[in-house]
């Protein structure tokens, strides 16, 4: 058929495979236009390859361009750097989207609805870091110089104001600390107002220093709509956002480049509950609703909201991170329920 999609399926490591293939169910109810090319990483990779990330699951992303990735376990120890940071340097994933809604009642803050786009290759985490030697101490300084180009600065920004009018949002914040670091982010503020300059008219933009941010956020999280800043701010902030509905168990998040987009949870491999039928398949789920957006299906996105919201709200079935009784499979089965009717 026409309409078909390839699209590289990572189940990951811990709770991973139990979440998608809850996920992969609910796809399936919906018919979404995905066909699966199913690849490993991550420890599983490791154990079965003797590589966390092996060739065959490099050359399948290259070949799609478009992924759904279940999280992946970072062995502690030498000689093992992050799959996922890799991940995002190699395929130029510059953009992290994080959308936050609330989605039950009766938590600590009631319609938060907004989004953090993150910078997601550059800033201080990729600094040159080292030690320098004072008398007999040979790490008596740490200091690490991180870089933001001119370039990355505007492509983030307009990311943000396309995600905006794409996404219907009126506003778009940019997130700073140019007062102190006045050229590393300097030039992502400066960069940002002259890209702002040009959707004057059509999306507002405002703009708040990192600090004062985080205060407001807390205080007044219904004031934001798009929030766009650097790596390291962007990290700390939409954890705090995940945080104001509910922590991590309902948070996705998308990494897109020029030619790859890799949707997926922001939570780990969660060890102490995996192969229990105890995760919440909901952060996975609003991941594989990104990604039908990403595709030009956002019909199937509404519905797939929708039936989320009926199971959540109306009939109060939820998993145990949220309150309550129901395992993995369970969910699942009263999602799929709600979406035939
Ligand atoms: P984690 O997110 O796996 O777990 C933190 C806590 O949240 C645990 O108590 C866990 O049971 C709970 N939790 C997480 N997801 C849940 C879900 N869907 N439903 C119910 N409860 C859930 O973080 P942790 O323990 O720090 O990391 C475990 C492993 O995951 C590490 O190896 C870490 O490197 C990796 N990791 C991978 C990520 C990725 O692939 N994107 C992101 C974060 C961590
Ligand atoms: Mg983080």
């Amino acid at each position: 058929m026409a309409d078909q999609i390839p699209a590289t399926l990572i189940p990951g490591d811990g709770i991973g495979p139990e979440i998608t293939q809850a996920v992969i169910r609910v796809l399936h109810a919906l018919e979404a236009p995905f066909v699966w090319d199913e690849q490993r990483a991550g420890v599983t990779a490791y154990e079965a390859t003797g590589d966390v990330l092996p060739e065959e699951t490099l050359t399948s992303l290259r070949r799609t361009g478009l992924a759904l990735k279940g999280p992946l376990t970072t062995p502690v120890g030498e000689g093992f750097r992050s799959v996922n940071v890799t991940l995002r340097q190699m395929f130029g994933l510059y953009a992290n989207i994080r959308p936050t809604k609330t989605r039950l009642p009766g938590g600590r803050y009631e319609g938060v609805d907004l989004v953090v786009v993150r910078e997601n290759i550059e800033g201080l985490y990729a600094a040159m870091e080292h030690y320098m030697p004072v008398g007999n101490d040979p790490e008596a300084v740490a200091y690490g110089a991180g870089f933001n180009t001119r370039t990355e600065c505007r492509r983030i920004v307009r990311h943000a104001f396309e995600y905006a009018l794409q996404h219907g949002r009126k506003k778009v914040t940019l997130v700073h600390k140019a007062n102190i670091l006045k050229k590393l982010s300097g030039l992502f503020l400066h960069e940002g107002r002259r890209v702002a300059a040009e959707y004057a008219g059509r999306v507002a933009c405002n703009e708040r220093i990192v600090d004062a941010c985080a205060m407001e956020l807390v205080i007044r999280p219904e004031c934001y709509d798009v929030i766009v800043t650097t790596n390291l701010f962007g990290d700390i902030l939409s954890d705090l956002t995940a945080g104001l509905v509910g922590g991590l168990g309902v948070a996705p998040g998308a990494n897109i480049g020029e030619d790859m987009a890799i949707f997926e949870a922001v939570h780990g491999s969660a060890p102490d509950i995996a192969g229990q039928d105890k995760a919440n398949p909901l952060a996975l789920l609003e991941a594989a609703s990104l990604m039908l957006m990403h595709v030009g299906r956002a019909d199937l996105a509404d519905r797939l909201e929708r039936a989320m919201t009926t199971v959540l709200i109306q009939q109060g079935v939820r998993t145990a991170d949220l309150g309550g009784h129901v395992g993995t499979r369970a969910f699942t089965d009263a999602l799929l329920n709600a979406l035939n009717h």
